[in-house]
């Protein structure tokens, strides 16, 4: 075989090999995320807090709901789910069935974007120099979001679209504060906004996409934690580097995982915490050193 075509013949079985390590192997292999979070008041006991994000579901997703089964186990006081968690029609069932007795708990819920709209084909090199949001052409949802935010709902878990309202967990008073997705034009933070109770024991804030602008306002209100989901941690990393995208406006440096916001500053600066989800978009069903993930959250006690 000549030079030329030996080289072209181990470069498509090398990307071969890398395409099917991302689709099926990595795709599947779960991994829950812990973190300790300094955020209660001196001498509360630890709470658990688990935050589920971007689950994209869609039928024949058998590994992942038997994952998201499984996760009740760790007996968490609150549950956070930072939207996307459907990407077709028949998967509101099927995700209630797998969240059982997590709806049986303390909750709080958001809707991403693929809540409403179902998933279309794109080019994923786009997100390399633009987000989905300016793509982003449809005005009527034509996913269940209704019924799959309606059954949450009637479980006891807080719907907080462009909402406040009041939790309670593990014996804590939480104010928790959310908006919708921004990236469809539905954050309306003039909603919620205004200073929060700094007689509740948390001040929560929920949203799907970590967009910087949002998050300052949250930050400015007087919130401890801020929750969020989305950049699927960038989907596709680079193994020793990170994330090269988030398709929002925060940075590559945190696009998953416990940071504060802003960035920089002082020790007053709320905690961020963004999950990399446990889905695709089914039509790029890849993830390559990011693996899905949900979070156990250990709320402690602040320092000093
Ligand atoms: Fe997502």
């Amino acid at each position: 075989m000549r030079a030329p075509l030996r080289a072209l013949t181990l470069a498509a079985v090398a990307g071969g090999a890398a395409f099917g390590y991302a689709s099926i192997l990595e795709r599947n292999w779960f991994a829950l995320r812990r973190a300790d979070v300094p955020v209660l008041p001196a001498g509360s006991e630890p709470v658990r807090l688990l935050h589920l994000s971007d689950i994209h579901l869609t039928p024949g997703r058998h590994r992942l709901l038997s994952w998201i089964r499984s996760l009740d186990t760790l007996a968490p006081d609150l549950v956070v789910n930072t939207g996307d968690s459907i990407a077709h029609a028949q998967s509101v069932d099927p995700l209630l069935d797998a969240l059982g007795p997590l709806l049986d708990r303390p909750g709080v819920f958001v809707y991403g974007s693929n809540d409403l709209y179902s998933p279309v084909p794109g080019n994923p090199l786009h997100y390399l120099w633009d987000t989905s949001a300016k793509r982003h052409n449809r005005h009527v949802p034509d996913l269940p979001w209704a019924e799959l935010g309606a059954s949450m709902a009637a479980a006891g878990w807080l719907d907080a679209n462009n909402a406040r309202g009041r939790v309670k967990a593990a014996g804590l008073d939480i104010e928790v504060g959310g908006v919708h997705d921004s990236h469809i034009c539905r954050a309306h933070y003039e909603d919620i906004a205004g200073p929060t109770d700094p007689t509740a024991d948390l001040r929560l804030g929920v949203m799907h996409s970590p967009e910087p602008a949002i998050m300052d306002q949250f930050a400015a209100d007087g919130y401890d934690l801020l929750l969020a989901g989305h950049t699927h941690g960038g989907q596709v990393c680079v193994p020793g580097y990170g994330a090269l995208v988030t398709n929002c406006g925060i940075e590559p440096a945190r696009a998953s995982g416990l940071h504060r916001h802003p960035a920089e500053g002082g020790p007053g600066r709320p905690w961020l915490h963004v999950s990399a989800g446990l889905g695709t978009s089914p039509w790029t069903p890849v993830r390559f050193a990011c693996r899905p993930e949900a979070a156990l959250l250990t709320l402690v006690p602040r320092i000093g």
